[in-house]
């Protein structure tokens, strides 16, 4: 099976991306064949520093071997380094139907967050996304819930084309985690963490342990004392519930039961200890990475002409079925 993901460099990564989605990349690189791509194209959507932008693109590079991409597994590179990603999004975006994109959940709430920059590539990010998955005939997109909705999308496209210009493409299916599909802000938990919401409620996946502890402790909890799983009424306590759960690799009912007539500040303790020594490997990996620009520059480079054979190939049966020159 073909599996393809991949994650904007708009900052540090944190604790919901990996979560949601790169803990599932590192467990499907041993089993299956997968392509896993910085997307900085889709980073320029909305309003960035291009001093920074390169530093960013490097540093998410750094941060995917970091959390545990191996590259003698997975091919790895840069989505700009491969110029038929845009080009297949230009022709996939002759049969994208332009209501499809105006309904997308993620153009109107970036609309709604950078009024000042509704720009048309924000409108048909979806297609470039499409065309990333399609490019390498994927058939599972490990990603977190968010994002779901864009891979429908792309399965719709998929039957259009395929209806119109003959059997090219393979329908791509999302694959989501059981638990910890939308890892929540801890200090907003009715709201998705993010790079970009408020950074109290937001862990970095190198964050100091000292840190991290400072942000758990603090995180919204919510009235009643029960340490008990229920997302609609306990929001707070259920995604520190999740949290705990992925890290320490306990089912919540059995930490329900541990943590049973204890207080919120027992169960936050004790989840701030296990959390900082499970992300602790990932940071000193990091820091030592990031010294090592030779070795990883050429994972890339080599990801990148990996990457374009399979982008080449499929490029040819796309012009050829939709009659365009070769
Ligand atoms: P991005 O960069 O916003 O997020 C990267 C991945 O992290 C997941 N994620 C979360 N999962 C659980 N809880 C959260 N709070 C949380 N926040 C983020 C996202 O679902 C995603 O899987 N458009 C994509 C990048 C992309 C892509 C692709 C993904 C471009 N082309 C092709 C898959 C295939 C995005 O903006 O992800």
């Amino acid at each position: 099976m073909r599996v393809f993901s991949g994650i904007r460099p708009t900052g540090s990564l944190h604790l919901g991306n990996y979560l949601g989605a790169m803990r599932q990349w590192i467990a499907i690189q041993e089993k299956e064949d997968c392509v896993f791509c910085v997307v900085d194209l889709h980073a320029i959507t909305t309003p960035y520093d291009q001093k920074q932008l390169k530093a960013n693109i490097f540093e998410l590079a750094v941060d995917y071997l970091a959390a545990g991409l191996n590259p003698e597994k997975c091919i790895l590179f840069i989505q700009s380094t491969v110029k038929e990603h845009t080009e297949l999004a230009w022709l996939l975006g002759t049969v994208t139907p332009l209501g499809e994109l105006k309904r997308m959940t993620q153009f109107k709430d970036k609309s709604k967050q950078h009024p000042e920059y509704v720009n048309a590539g924000l409108l048909n990010y979806p297609i470039l996304m499409a065309a990333d998955i399609l490019l390498y005939q994927t058939d599972l997109v490990p990603i977190g819930k968010d994002q779901q909705q864009h891979v429908e999308l792309t399965r719709e496209i998929v039957r259009d084309f395929n209806n119109r210009f003959g059997q090219v493409f393979k329908e791509p299916r999302a694959l989501l985690p059981q638990i910890g599909d939308k890892i929540m802000s801890l200090a907003e938990p009715e709201k998705k963490m993010s790079k970009t919401g408020n950074q109290k409620g937001c862990i970095g996946l190198f964050e100091e342990p000292e840190s991290i502890k400072l942000k758990i402790m603090a995180a919204v909890t919510d009235t009643g004392k029960e340490i008990r799983y229920n997302p609609s009424k306990k929001p707070g306590i259920s995604n520190l519930l999740t949290i705990y759960s992925l890290a320490s690799g306990k089912p919540i009912d059995q930490l329900e039961k541990e943590f049973d007539k204890k207080r919120y500040s027992d169960f936050k303790k004790s989840l701030a200890e296990y959390l900082a020594g499970y992300l602790e490997p990932f940071r000193r990996k990091r820091t030592e990475l990031l010294t090592r620009e030779v070795y990883v520059n050429d994972i890339l480079k080599r990801g990148s002409q990996k990457a374009l054979t399979v982008a080449q190939s499929t490029m040819q049966e796309v012009k050829t079925a939709m009659g365009l020159e070769i």
